[in-house]
């Protein structure tokens, strides 16, 4: 598995396995599939609702000595409901419980959205709304300065519980900001990227301030088409450029996506609730795609952001709550 140095000299693999979506009862059998395959990135979250089965996952890897704690990289995120300094350490206590780890290779902030505060005890994951149980259940934000809940991610760092720690779902200027006061740099942005959504901005200046890429959603509208938020004329696999490529280099076109991907220097994050397709989604080291190919595969750029809060925070939650804009 290629890897790409961090500036804290870490490795951080460059294809991962997203969890999102993944069904609990299935993640077990996956995760040891995925590592026998070369999987040794595992992209999780709070929010994903699934940490305990990624971990009894990665439990039985590590017992069965399939690859050892050392050669795995997990990430995984605080959520929007623990920016407060005195809630950060607790949820990711909580994620490394679950996880059955002792330290985490990353922690990110998951979006730079902070709402009301709900204890661990009372709802795990909180999820986005405050109140499920209220007559119109809506996301109720509780604003939190940036630099408070980043120090306390720093604290972490110092406390040993995590190795790196970074951002999500974050723009060029918050991190402009979040790197004037910063004593730990992050290491880690990851942001929804794929040839709809390129962000060659925001790529070139991460590169500039040495902070590495994960792209999520690296397939485009294919995680989106299920819940409603895309529609079927969105999939880019079905492109003419992307089909050419394909069979010219005898790959999926899920393949081609991803390799565009990673050779533009990011690490990605596919998720699949599917053996055969885990193993399609690592197979991406034995072709190159040319200069042309890369070109033309960009220049599908539409900026079209399918995980957009500013959309589905009103639609789904009931809450106008834009950040990119
Ligand atoms: N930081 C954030 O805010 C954030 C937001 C979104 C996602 N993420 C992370 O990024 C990961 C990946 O993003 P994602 O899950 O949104 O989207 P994705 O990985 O781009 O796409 C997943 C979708 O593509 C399908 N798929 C996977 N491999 C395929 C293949 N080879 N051929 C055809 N279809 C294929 C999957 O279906 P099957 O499962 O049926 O194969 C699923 O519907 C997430 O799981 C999560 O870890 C992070």
């Amino acid at each position: 598995m290629k890897t790409i140095k961090l500036h804290t000299g870490d490795n951080l693999p460059t294809v991962g396995f997203g969890f999102w979506k993944v069904e609990p009862e299935t993640v077990g059998g996956l995760v040891e599939h995925a590592v026998r395959g070369g999987y040794r990135h595992l992209d999780c979250a709070c929010d994903y609702g699934n940490e305990a089965d990624v971990g009894k996952g990665i439990a039985n890897v590590l017992q069965q000595k399939i690859c050892t704690r050392e050669e795995l990289w997990v990430t995984s995120k605080l959520f929007n409901t623990y920016h407060r300094a005195e809630h950060v350490r607790a949820a990711a206590e909580k994620s490394l419980m679950d996880l059955q780890l002792d330290y985490l290779d990353l922690y990110l902030i998951h979006f730079p959205i902070s709402l009301k505060y709900v204890p661990i005890e009372h709802r795990y994951p909180p999820g986005w709304v405050y109140d499920p149980d209220a007559e119109s259940p809506k996301m109720e934000l509780s604003p939190v300065p940036i630099q408070e809940t980043w120090q306390a991610m720093e604290e972490l760092v110092e406390a040993g519980l995590v190795k790196n720690i970074g951002i999500s779902n974050f723009g060029t200027s918050l991190i402009r900001d979040l790197l004037s006061y910063a004593k730990i740099r992050p290491s880690v942005l990851q942001i929804e990227s794929h040839p709809y959504l390129t962000q060659e901005k925001l790529l070139r200046y991460a590169k500039q301030e040495n902070i590495a890429v994960t792209a999520y959603s690296p397939l485009g509208a294919l995680s989106y088409v299920s819940i409603g938020m895309a529609e079927q004329g969105d999939i880019v696999l079905e492109q003419p450029v992307v089909q050419v490529a394909a069979r010219h280099h005898g790959k999926t076109a899920a393949q081609i996506i991803l390799r565009w991907g990673i050779q533009r220097g990011n690490a990605i994050v596919p998720k699949s609730s599917r053996p055969e397709r885990l193993d399609e989604n690592i197979a991406l080291f034995d072709f190159e795609l040319s200069d042309a190919e890369m070109r033309s595969i960009s220049a599908l750029n539409c900026n079209h952001r399918f995980n957009d809060p500013g959309v589905f925070g009103e639609e789904v939650f009931n809450t106008f709550c834009p950040i990119y804009e």
